[in-house]
């Protein structure tokens, strides 16, 4: 059998398509647009691996979506691709408007018809699984309790109300056509491949650097955070167990501020590869002025999932984050590629000629 998954070059879908191919033996179809956020030598471990076929397209491609459905038949679909920076959607909105809403909007469309077209058990058994966050619940106060899955929506970024469109769209085909559907709202995740353009591996990048440690405001903003591959199992137990139609919030029951999180970086770091100075890289933290907008506080009950599917974390902050910075200190080469943008130039190197 078959799944096919879109933006499977990123952070969390590269994380994903690495576990899934370890742990099933299922074919993982992979279109990615291969975007800046995209990145190849994340999946250079299943290079010649006859179980991951990737595909250079974008989701808003009907044609080459309809193709693909009809030639490996998945069984489900699963939509990670997105543009996903909350900055960048301040400077320029637009790609998250044509990626997030209208191409999630395109694949749905094509996996309806692919959909519509099943007959008997494939019909039945077919899922879409919608990869979304967290922030399009808005922003709580200190007090407020976490997000359920009832939250309203009031998300207060171009990206989370990119996300919270898509999410709109994806409860509309179900309710409207009928059509399988999945959601996960999931909080900050962090772990391995994680671009540094977000906080936990650009902290961990301008650190080694010798570089300002950029905090927002008051650095007093909270989020969850979650253990990216935690991420992954739980998104692995909706797909086989959740109910159809239904939302999956998901959390690792970590509420931390981000001062907190950078000085715990920090911290880790001065442990693992201490400063030649013998000073604490925690010296390098510069207060800059505020994110536009910016979301006060992310807390997420992930009750639901623990009681339907028994999903819980596996990983603690603690051991989550030690495993992460001992990732980015132990791929030097991954870092590099992405910092001095040799990541990109292979890939138009791999595929100018390929069309
Ligand atoms: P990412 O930015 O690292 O990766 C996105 C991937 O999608 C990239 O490989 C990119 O090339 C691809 N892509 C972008 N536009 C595309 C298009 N039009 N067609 C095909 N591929 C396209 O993002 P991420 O952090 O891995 O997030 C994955 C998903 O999880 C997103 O939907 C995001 O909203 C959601 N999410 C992320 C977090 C987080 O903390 N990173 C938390 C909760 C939910
Ligand atoms: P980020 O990793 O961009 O994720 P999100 O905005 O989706 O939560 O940012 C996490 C938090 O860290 C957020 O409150 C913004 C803050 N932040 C900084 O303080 N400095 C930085 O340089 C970055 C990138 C983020």
């Amino acid at each position: 059998m078959t799944i096919l998954v879109t933006g499977g070059a990123g952070f969390i879908g590269a994380n994903f398509v690495l576990d899934w191919t370890s742990a099933s033996p299922e074919t993982v179809i992979n279109l990615d647009k291969l975007t800046y956020a995209g990145n190849l030598q994340s999946l250079a471990t299943l290079d010649g691996n006859p179980q991951h076929v990737f595909v250079r397209g974008d989701i808003a491609d009907s044609a080459l979506v309809a193709q693909l459905l009809a030639k490996h038949e998945p069984r489900a679909v699963l939509n990670f691709a997105a543009e996903s920076h909350v900055d960048r959607s301040i400077h320029g909105p637009q790609a998250f408007i044509e990626t997030n809403v209208v191409g999630t909007f395109s694949l749905l469309e094509s996996v309806r018809a692919y959909w519509q077209a099943l007959e008997g058990a494939k019909r039945e058994l077919f899922r879409f699984l919608h990869v979304s966050t967290d922030e399009v619940y808005g922003s709580l106060t200190a007090d407020e309790p976490a997000f359920t899955e009832n939250h309203r929506y009031q998300p207060n970024s171009p990206y989370s109300a990119s996300k919270a469109a898509s999410d709109h769209l994806v409860r509309a085909y179900h309710h409207t056509y009928g059509l399988p559907v999945l959601t996960t709202n999931c909080s900050n995740n962090y772990g391995p491949l994680h671009f540094p353009e977000k906080l936990i591996p650009l902290i961990i990048v301008n650190a080694l650097q010798g570089k300002a440690l950029p905090i927002y405001g008051d650095g007093q903003q909270i989020r969850d955070w979650l253990y990216v591959k935690d991420h992954c199992s739980a998104i692995r137990s909706v797909l086989e167990g959740g109910r159809v139609g239904e939302v999956y919030n998901v959390g690792g029951w970590n509420e931390m501020s981000n001062i907190d999180i950078v000085t715990h970086v920090c911290a880790l770091l001065d442990a693992l590869r201490p400063r030649a100075d013998r000073k604490s890289y925690a010296e390098q933290i510069t207060y800059v002025s505020d994110r536009p907008g910016h979301d006060r506080r992310y807390a997420i009950d992930a009750r639901k999932l623990e009681r339907e599917l028994g999903w819980r974390p596996a990983e603690t902050f603690e051991s989550g984050i030690r495993k992460t910075v001992s990732w980015y200190l132990d791929n030097n080469p991954w870092v590099e590629a992405v910092l001095s943008g040799s990541y990109r130039s292979w890939v138009e190197k791999n595929y100018q000629d390929r069309g």
